[in-house]
């Protein structure tokens, strides 16, 4: 088939993240589409901020940050964290949280999964700072476990597709990883 050229803006779906910092003493979270795992071993993760943010202000003070993933019934919280900044309104409140190991990442306790992270890597791009994060500790409601693991159906996590600004959950596996493939073979 043919390929036309688009705008090269376009971005493939992502999931939706809360990163979570203290700023002045308060706990602020700031909707997140650009977080990626980025290193096996030590666990690292990344996330691109605009340097215009409040969020910056908390992970370069203390060093740390956390990143919560919503489940999709928090979907209008969630969008509400991305369309105010905690310049302007204070979104302290708006989450029953809790801390781990460190004192400057809270987390949020209706998220099935938060991580605890330890920054370790600012990189300065032309708009964005990509804040690469140490996962210190992870933690998950125990309703969403299954021997221990989180289930995908439980967690429910929330996927964005950009341009069309739309918020999306996951219905159907297709397949196992690191397995189908290898019916390839020969
Ligand atoms: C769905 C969604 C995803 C977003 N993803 C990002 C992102 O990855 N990076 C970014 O800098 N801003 C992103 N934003 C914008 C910020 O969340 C928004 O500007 C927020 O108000 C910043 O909060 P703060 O100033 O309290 O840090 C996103 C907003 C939405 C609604």
């Amino acid at each position: 088939m043919k390929q036309v050229a688009i705008n090269r803006n376009v971005i493939p779906p992502m999931p939706v993240v809360l990163a979570g910092t203290i700023v002045d003493g308060k706990a602020n979270f700031m909707t997140v589409g650009w977080c990626s795992r980025v290193n096996a071993a030590p666990p690292l993760i990344a996330i691109g901020i605009n340097k215009k943010h409040q969020t910056p202000t908390g992970i370069l003070a203390n060093e740390a940050f956390s990143i919560c993933f919503p489940g999709s019934e928090m979907e209008q919280i969630t969008d509400y964290c991305g369309v105010v900044s905690g310049k302007k309104v204070d979104k302290s409140t708006l989450f029953d949280t809790f801390t781990g190991e460190l004192e400057n990442a809270p987390m949020i306790e209706d998220c099935p999964v938060n991580l605890e992270c330890k920054l370790v890597q600012t990189v300065e791009l032309p708009t964005n700072y990509l804040f690469i994060g140490e996962i210190v500790n992870a933690y998950a409601r125990a309703d969403v476990l299954e021997n221990g693991r989180p289930q995908v159906e439980k967690t429910k996590p929330m996927i964005l597709t950009m341009p069309d600004n739309r918020y999306w959950q996951l219905e159907t596996s297709i397949g196992r990883a690191w397995k189908d493939g290898l019916g390839m073979k020969d």
